[in-house]
């Protein structure tokens, strides 16, 4: 790999070669997602646990402080809205060029394997990861399943993960599932997961990490599952001892309770 490359790559994944990754690039189909509709507020409190921040260059550019040190992960797919049911049909947004001149660590785009779309968003990610190595940026490839939550399986996720990475991406994040390890195995690049739609509990959401991360993940690339949280701060610290810490899923719910009562305490002094 190119010293840009890698120079990205590890400004992303840390060095005992793990990340959490901060996912806020929902507006790019979903509009004003809950609890990101002012994205600087939901974002600002959480850089400073965040190995990387993933959005839009919309938001890069009007939401988050060119001061703040944190690499991002630039969205650069779409072309769609919630309000379509097929939600496959993307292009690439913006361009390598205007990635290197907003100086992020990588690039990501969707692919939608198996879907009227298949092929449109495999060859998009072919011409990016071109593109990307031209320059020295790290394409991560995201198998996207638009509404169809329950894609959400082994056989499925592995097929689009390896095809992402046969194709060059440089990572890819999928969804956990039953038998994750065979997607992590067969995926010969690093593998994050995302969280998907905020699940009932936060013992759940730590669960996903842990069995993914046991599982052969690198880390994740989550969002709702932190900041519609009613504590996001506590929530991303308890998955960071997770994918830092090698915390089970008990300790990082003393992390998250912990976290909690100082968030607790400190909105009752301002109160
Ligand atoms: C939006 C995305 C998100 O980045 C991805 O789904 C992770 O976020 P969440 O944990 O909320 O699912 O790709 O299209």
């Amino acid at each position: 790999m190119d010293w840009g490359m890698s120079n990205r790559m590890s400004r992303m994944i840390k060095s005992d070669g793990k990340t959490v990754m901060l996912a806020c690039d929902h507006g790019y189909f979903m509009g004003p997602t809950r609890k990101l509709e002012v994205p600087r507020r939901t974002i600002e409190p959480l850089v400073p646990y965040a190995d990387t921040i993933a959005v839009t260059r919309g938001v890069l550019r009007t939401s988050i402080d060119p001061k703040w040190d944190v690499p991002i992960l630039l969205r650069v797919s779409g072309g769609v809205s919630i309000l379509k049911e097929d939600l496959s049909d993307e292009e690439i947004t913006a361009s390598v060029k205007d990635a290197v001149r907003l100086n992020v660590s990588a690039v990501a785009l969707s692919i939608f394997v198996g879907t009227a779309h298949e092929k449109q968003t495999l060859v998009n990610l072919s011409k990016l990861v071109d593109e990307g190595e031209e320059y020295g940026m790290p394409v991560m490839a995201i198998t996207a399943v638009g509404k169809e939550l329950e894609k959400r399986d082994a056989r499925y996720l592995s097929l689009a993960s390896r095809i992402a990475a046969e194709i060059g991406a440089h990572i890819v994040k999928t969804y956990y599932c039953e038998n994750f390890h065979k997607v992590a195995e067969g995926t010969p690049v690093p593998v994050v997961v995302a969280g998907g739609p905020k699940m009932n509990t936060d013992e759940d959401v730590l669960n996903l990490v842990y069995n993914a991360m046991q599982e052969g993940a690198i880390g994740v690339d989550m969002g709702r599952n932190i900041w519609q949280s009613d504590y996001p701060v506590a929530m991303i610290k308890a998955i960071r001892a997770i994918v830092h810490e090698n915390a089970t899923v008990k300790e990082a719910l003393d992390v998250l309770r912990e976290n909690k009562s100082v968030a607790q305490l400190s909105a009752a002094s301002k109160n």
